[in-house]
């Protein structure tokens, strides 16, 4: 200790007279207009004789103009580092918050080649220096501490000129923005913690360590039980969103139903009474469905059986029944999810825009056909017929859509509507709706349509009072009882006439004489036909005698 201290003292008295009287000009100045002195190489070469270790007695070639610059840099750098005594010892080189002149200190290469080994700690923090790392700095293998944080040092860290300093005990990279680098494998790094590299952009090992371990210990099963709990949740309450294949189709969750009339909303609310709502909604693909929410709180074993229904009305599939979506058996909130129809039902077309007969015929055909499909695959389950049940679809078509299975009535849509439709009321079902047979219930529906009356309302007696009145005026007396807006011709009013009599037979409950559902269809379908045949021939009678020529006659 003693030793170096005492060349270093003998070297600085040398260079601190020389430049002493040049202090005051700048230190590139000092360092152009300076040359060493004549002796300057006795100088050096008695300071290796006393002690060999300072870092210019081993350099070969000596470059004496650069050792001679060094040395001023060297003073010039000691007296800005506030050094107690520049001639007796240099300990640090302090440059922190000097962005101005720490670069211009880091560009003497010279200086950091011949680096006095009185320097233990470099401090260039918070100077703004920016590029790679200054590896010259790194020439000054004694060091003890070293500290660049707070700067813009970008790149990577010489490794190999680090793995010099074996002295090194305090260091600092902190905030800088170096390139990822596992420096955790080099031995050298090993003996500093994570505070010196805090946001260097270098992984320092414990760190990555510790971040994969997050990642893998607790990352991971976290992620693992998020989407086992999303797709949970997705299975549980909206399996609308699952690829088709992941999801029952019939079944709807209160969420999804939720979803479907925006919350319940109420202007998606169509219909309200007594434990049951009606609201439209749309369901993801973009269905438009009904949802017939009963809130009655039911038994298990009731939920049960509903279900159990529910799985039968879905299976049915006509163009003249009105299709069941599905269901929500949820048990506070059952519901029942049908087709939604913008059409009204036939007593309010009927009353309402007096379809002609040829159309009422039409609709009787499908109102039969849809007979038919209950018949041969669902005689099980039963249906309702009457005016303000059958709803009209979009392209004319009857939907059947009250039915019943067991002891219960599902009814897609039996509320009269008021002509604009936007108020509606729930109608009475009457308890025996469904002990009547289906032959007597179209009876009923053929002389309503061809009447337009409505039995409940006009009728002191109801249907049989309605049917009465019917069999009073048939045959004679007819044209008083059909309805007149429908403007029948003579062959169209034989047509009603008939359709009458068949009505009246499909209703005597007494005579044995009911006819089949063939022989109904088979009667109804030949009147549309005859009917075809009058239009395209009243057409063409109008056509030709307006071209006078004789109308050809069609039968
Ligand atoms: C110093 O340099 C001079 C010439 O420049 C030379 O004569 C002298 O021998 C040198 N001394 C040493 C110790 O190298
Ligand atoms: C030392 O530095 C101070 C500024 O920190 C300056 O005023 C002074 O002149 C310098 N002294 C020498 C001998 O260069
Ligand atoms: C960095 O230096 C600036 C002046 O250049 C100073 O205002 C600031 O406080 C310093 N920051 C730190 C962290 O030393
Ligand atoms: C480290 O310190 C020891 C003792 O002070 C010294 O002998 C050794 O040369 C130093 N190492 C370096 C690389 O300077
Ligand atoms: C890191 O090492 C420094 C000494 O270099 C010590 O003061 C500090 O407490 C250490 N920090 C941690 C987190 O181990
Ligand atoms: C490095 O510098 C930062 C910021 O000044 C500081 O928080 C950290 O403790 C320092 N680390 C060490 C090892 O001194």
């Amino acid at each position: 200790m003693d030793s170096w201290a005492a060349t270093l003292a003998i070297f600085f008295i040398t260079v601190s007279v020389l430049v002493s009287a040049l202090f005051s000009a700048t230190l590139v100045e000092d360092l152009n207009n300076l040359r060493p002195p004549p002796d300057f190489n006795t100088t050096i070469f008695n300071n290796c004789l006393n002690n060999p270790s300072h870092r210019y007695c081993n350099s070969s070639p000596m470059d004496l103009n650069d050792i001679f610059k060094s040395t001023i840099v060297a003073s010039h750098l000691c007296n800005e580092s506030k050094n107690p005594n520049c001639v007796e010892s240099f300990p640090k080189i302090d440059l922190r918050s000097h962005p101005k002149i720490t670069p211009l200190y880091l560009s003497f290469n010279f200086f950091w080649k011949y680096c006095p080994l009185s320097i233990l700690s470099i401090d260039l923090s918070n100077s703004s220096l920016k590029g790679s790392f200054p590896s010259d700095v790194l020439l000054c293998t004694q060091i003890q501490a070293l500290d660049v944080s707070h700067n813009h040092l970008s790149g990577d860290i010489p490794l190999l000129n680090f793995s010099h300093l074996s002295n090194l005990t305090h260091l600092n990279l902190s905030y800088n923005h170096f390139s990822e680098m596992k420096i955790s494998d080099t031995n050298f790094f090993q003996r500093f913690n994570s505070s010196s590299f805090i946001r260097s952009g270098l992984l320092p090992s414990h760190q990555n360590y510790n971040i994969k371990t997050i990642i893998l210990l607790v990352g991971f099963p976290l992620f693992v039980v998020l989407m086992v709990g999303c797709l949970g949740w997705l299975c549980f309450a909206r399996p609308d969103f699952l690829p088709g294949a992941l999801h029952r189709n019939h079944k709807f969750t209160t969420w999804m139903l939720k979803a479907a009339t925006d919350g319940f909303s109420k202007k998606n609310l169509v219909m309200k009474s007594d434990g049951v709502c009606i609201y439209k909604g749309v369901l993801r693909d973009g269905t438009k469905v009904k949802i017939e929410i009963y809130r009655d709180n039911v038994s298990r074993e009731n939920l049960h059986k509903f279900v159990e229904e529910c799985k039968i009305l879905v299976q049915m599939r006509h163009k003249n029944l009105v299709r069941v979506l599905g269901w929500c058996n949820n048990r506070g909130m059952r519901s029942l999810v049908t087709e939604w129809t913008d059409g009204e039902n036939i007593e309010f077309w009927i009353a309402g825009s007096a379809p002609p007969w040829k159309q009422r015929l039409k609709i009787l055909i499908g109102v039969v056909e849809g007979m038919f499909y209950m018949q041969e695959h669902w005689p099980q389950v039963g249906y309702d017929l009457s005016t303000c049940s059958l709803l009209l679809s979009d392209n004319l078509q009857p939907l059947i859509s009250r039915f019943k299975i067991g002891d219960r009535n599902y009814t897609a849509n039996c509320k009269s509507t008021f002509m604009n439709r936007s108020y509606i009321m729930v109608e009475v079902i009457p308890a025996n709706l469904f002990d009547i047979s289906d032959i007597y219930k179209f009876g009923l529906l053929l002389l309503e349509m061809i009447a337009n009356r409505r039995p409940g309302e006009e009728f002191e007696r109801g249907e049989t009072g309605f049917i009465e009145y019917i069999r009073m005026h048939y045959p004679g007396n007819l044209r008083k009882a059909v309805d007149e807006r429908m403007k029948l011709t003579e062959k169209t009013f034989d047509q009603a006439k008939l359709g009458i009599g068949l009505g009246l037979m499909c209703t005597d409950q007494k005579a044995g004489k009911i006819p089949s559902l063939d022989e109904i269809y088979h009667m109804i379908c030949r009147a549309y036909r005859s009917c075809q045949v009058f239009t395209s021939e009243n057409h063409k009678r109008s056509h030709d005698a307006g071209q006078g020529h004789k109308g050809i006659q069609l039968r």
